[in-house]
């Protein structure tokens, strides 16, 4: 999709489309609004009270401007209720999303419609110009994302161009630069849905390394790759555990992003990278095992980022970990017993094969304490069914060892609009990960709380550096279409990782 940023009136615009954006507040419509319904004598305000049109979010009305505009429709799309009250920050990220999912639906709408040009018009509210231009090219560019590679019939409707219209000169340069960042976002967040989209059978360890290679070189990032017998070597006992039982080589990915001048923060961001996981000997049922490919969400994330960081160039030192491989029973396969010794030092009983993310994000998170000495560092990972059942699938899980991290993580992600929500690491829960013959158990003797209990396995590999961790079991696909996105990857955890990131440019 082209993006492009025009001075013109809506009144003005040439497209196949023109969207008007409208909050739901009973007040007067924006000047420029009330100057297309002059240009169409009236018919605007018309339609709209025929339909009793409320401005509900993403309610969208539509008609044919009968040549007295330059564009040929015109499509209304409701933004809900304008925020009032209550913290400025909370009703700007209130606002942006509302921005994204009327785009989202708009543009969606549009191009089922036919339209190949469209131009949109989102009146000034509390937003700045580049946060608003940047919701509207998240907002379209993610909702009309596709994965249709392997249909034979692929839908031809297709939209060429987006026109972002800034008719206040004031705003250009702002709306120029949410136009790149929208851009930037969007296309990280659409590389991790394409990588969690595609199959186990094309998505390898080895797939991630070649792709993790391709982003380095274009970025200029740095790039180490591990082999199983170096990790082996380097003592990553868990992680190569959980990779004896296949026959795809698992490769650990380490990617730098490396600022110029000095670095405000050092960072480390893990992804859990289990191409598939089948459970291992403790095999999942069918139906558990179905989309077991999106167990590298985590990683592609990861991904996701690193495509984004060298386009962005924050002054942060960013070092992205993948532990990937698949999850297999075979004759070499790990069993239950085994017990297997983790970077760290630490020992581990193998409770059950299938708890097998914790194990190899054990070895990255010793890894990234020993190696990188980060002064933070965040991990995703589609770790626990139970974060399904405490949360569901609108939210992700966050757990972290430090109060601070918590709180920023969570503030980024309200801020590119992803739901999330804290659980607490209840220390008593520790105890059922006792064991009688190694250091710890990778699952617990007691019921409950398992998404707690699998970051309380995690925090004893962190060596008290903060850590915030995301459990998106339930967030990183989807079975029903998304107000920005269509049925499966979602492509979740980007774009918080990206706020996360840019808003501590003014730190330290
Ligand atoms: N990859 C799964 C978690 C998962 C479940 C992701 C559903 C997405 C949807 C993970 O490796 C797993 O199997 N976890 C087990 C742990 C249990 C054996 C302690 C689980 O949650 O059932
Ligand atoms: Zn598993
Ligand atoms: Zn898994």
């Amino acid at each position: 999709m082209d993006l492009a940023l025009e001075t013109r009136k809506p009144t003005q615009a040439r497209a196949d489309v023109l969207v008007l954006g409208r909050y739901a507040d009973g007040s007067r419509p924006h000047a420029e609004i009330v100057a297309v319904d002059r240009a169409l004598d009236g018919l605007l305000s018309r339609v709209l009270a025929s339909e009793k049109f409320e401005a509900k979010p993403g309610q969208i009305s539509y008609f044919h401007s009968g040549g007295k505009l330059p564009a040929e429709r015109v499509l209304v799309v409701g933004l809900g209720p304008h925020r009032r009250g209550g913290p400025a920050i909370t009703r700007t990220h209130a606002d942006a999303e509302s921005v994204r999912r009327a785009a989202s639906a708009a543009v969606r709408r549009a191009r089922d419609l036919g339209a190949a040009t469209i131009a949109v018009f989102m009146p000034p509210d509390g937003l700045s110009p580049r946060e608003r231009a940047q919701a509207v090219v998240e907002g379209a560019l993610l909702g009309t994302y596709r994965f249709d590679k392997y249909l034979k019939e692929k839908n031809g409707k297709v939209v060429r161009s987006l026109t972002v219209l800034e008719p206040d000169r004031r705003g250009v340069a702002g709306a120029r630069e949410g136009l790149r960042l929208g851009r930037i976002w969007a296309e990280a967040a659409c590389l991790t849905r394409d990588l969690v989209n595609e199959p186990a059978n094309v998505v390898t360890p080895t797939f991630l390394a070649r792709h993790a290679s391709e982003i380095a070189q274009e970025g200029g990032l740095g790039l180490k790759i591990l082999e199983r017998a170096d990790c082996a070597k380097m003592g990553m006992g868990a992680y190569v555990g959980v990779a004896q039982g296949s026959e795809e080589p698992p490769k650990f990915i380490h990617l730098t992003y490396t600022p110029k001048g000095r670095a405000r923060r050092r960072v480390a961001i893990i992804g859990k990278g289990i191409t598939f996981d089948s459970g291992g000997l403790d095999l999942k049922t069918a139906d558990g095992m179905l989309r077991m490919k999106d167990d590298m969400a985590g990683a592609a994330a990861v991904l996701g980022l690193f495509q984004a960081l060298p386009r962005l160039k924050p002054p942060v030192e960013v070092h992205g970990l993948i532990a990937a491989t698949e999850n297999m029973p075979s004759g070499t396969a790990q069993r239950p017993g085994d017990i297997v010794r983790a970077m760290n030092g630490l020992t581990v009983e193998i409770g059950n094969t299938d708890a097998e993310g914790r194990l190899t994000l054990a070895d990255a998170l010793s890894y990234a304490v020993k190696h990188i000495e980060p002064d933070e560092m965040v991990d995703m990972a589609t770790l626990t069914g139970a974060v399904v059942i405490a949360l569901g699938q609108g939210l992700s899980g966050v757990m972290a060892s430090d109060d601070g991290l918590a709180a920023r993580v969570l503030s980024a992600a309200d801020a590119a609009g992803e739901r999330m929500w804290r659980l607490p690491l209840h220390e008593e829960y520790k105890d059922g990960l006792k064991s009688d013959v190694a250091d710890l158990n990778n699952i617990s003797s007691q019921r409950g709380a398992g998404a707690i209990v699998a970051a309380l396995f995690m925090r004893e590999f962190t060596s008290g550096v903060p850590w915030a961790h995301l459990d998106i079991a339930g967030t990183a696909f989807t079975e029903r279409e998304l107000p920005l996105g269509p049925k499966g990857a979602t492509g979740v955890t980007v774009r918080t990782l990206l706020e996360y990131l840019s808003s501590m440019s003014g730190r330290r």
